[in-house]
């Protein structure tokens, strides 16, 4: 028997549980020359917002123990540019496409939405709620409850496809952050966002990175990752996408028992970039191993003290 690897969320069905991060791969045309994208379950696009951005000055990457720090300023094309010059190229891959969608204030993302909405092959939405590098928006819409809950309920009324909120873990309850989204009519969780933290050059005592502090994602976060996705799988009934760290698809199974669905790989992809693809086939080797014919026998079946 071949272990099926197919899996659902808010009616949309993916090949396999296993998507990119957003901001890991752009808008998906680099990776498409290492290996066809109909590898993945889907592919999440660089956060888009109403203008064009260049983001913060370099440096705004670092390489901190086991993990990345990354300030980079939601840097994209702005919605003009990807309608015209990054979604026909989307239109071709045999993929789900999910787009990750900021903005700096309720309107932006509003706008940017409405004009996805006209777009059959943007499958999901993924609402950018908890970028922790900006100023105005991001993280400030997912940090407060009632602000998550409007986003997604303004959203929802102009994009008719599901929407995914992608939420912070820089709060003291992700829990109450979740199931005020779920409240505002979110399809799914994308779990986790990058953490807050900083680096410093102990010769120059300069700080690594332009904007000063930035996200840390990569290994180092994936016990943390862990942990909130099995908090936001115990208290809400929505589908997650379990991110943070994942190398291997021994990293996917334990999101998985943890309670995703589905999973992004994303700093891991800066080292491997055909990652996904190894990933795939050890899953499947795996689920063969210890008899299992679908990714559903595994979400949340992580068995506790
Ligand atoms: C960035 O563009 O600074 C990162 C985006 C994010 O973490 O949401």
């Amino acid at each position: 028997m071949k272990p099926n690897l197919s899996v659902s969320i808010a009616g949309v069905d993916f090949a396999n549980p296993i998507m990119t991060a957003s901001g890991c791969c752009g808008y998906g045309e680099e990776l498409a020359v290492i290996f066809p994208l109909s590898k993945l379950g889907a592919l999440v696009t660089k956060s888009i917002t109403l203008k064009p951005r260049l983001g913060h000055p370099s440096p705004r990457t670092a390489e901190t123990s086991s993990g990345m720090l990354n300030a980079i300023g939601l840097a994209n094309v702005g919605i003009d540019k990807f309608v015209t010059d990054k979604i026909p190229f989307l239109e071709k891959q045999k993929t789900k496409i999910i787009v990750n969608v900021a903005g700096s204030k309720l309107a932006e993302y509003i706008e940017v939405c409405a004009r996805l909405n006209d777009f059959e092959r943007v499958d999901m939405i993924e609402l950018n709620i908890s970028c922790p590098n900006v100023d105005e928006g991001g993280m400030e819409f997912g940090a407060d409850p009632k602000m998550t809950e409007k986003s997604i309920s303004e959203v929802k009324k102009v994009f008719s496809r599901p929407v995914i909120a992608k939420l912070s873990p820089n709060v003291t309850s992700i829990v109450e952050i979740a199931k005020a989204a779920e409240q505002g009519g979110a399809d799914a969780f994308s779990v986790i966002n990058s953490l807050v933290g900083t680096a410093i050059d102990i010769e120059t005592w300069q700080t690594k990175i332009t904007n000063n502090k930035g996200g840390l994602t990569g290994p180092a976060i994936k016990p943390v990752a862990l942990q909130m996705v099995n908090a936001v799988y115990s208290k809400c009934s929505l589908p997650i996408i379990g991110i943070g760290g994942i190398q291997s698809a021994a990293d996917v199974i334990e999101f998985l028992l943890c309670g995703a669905t589905a999973v992004q790989v994303g700093t891991a992809l800066f080292i491997q970039p055909d990652l996904p693809v190894t990933i795939e086939k050890e899953l499947k080797a795996y689920m063969k191993r210890k008899k299992l014919n679908s990714i559903d026998e595994l979400i949340g079946k992580v068995r506790k003290y």
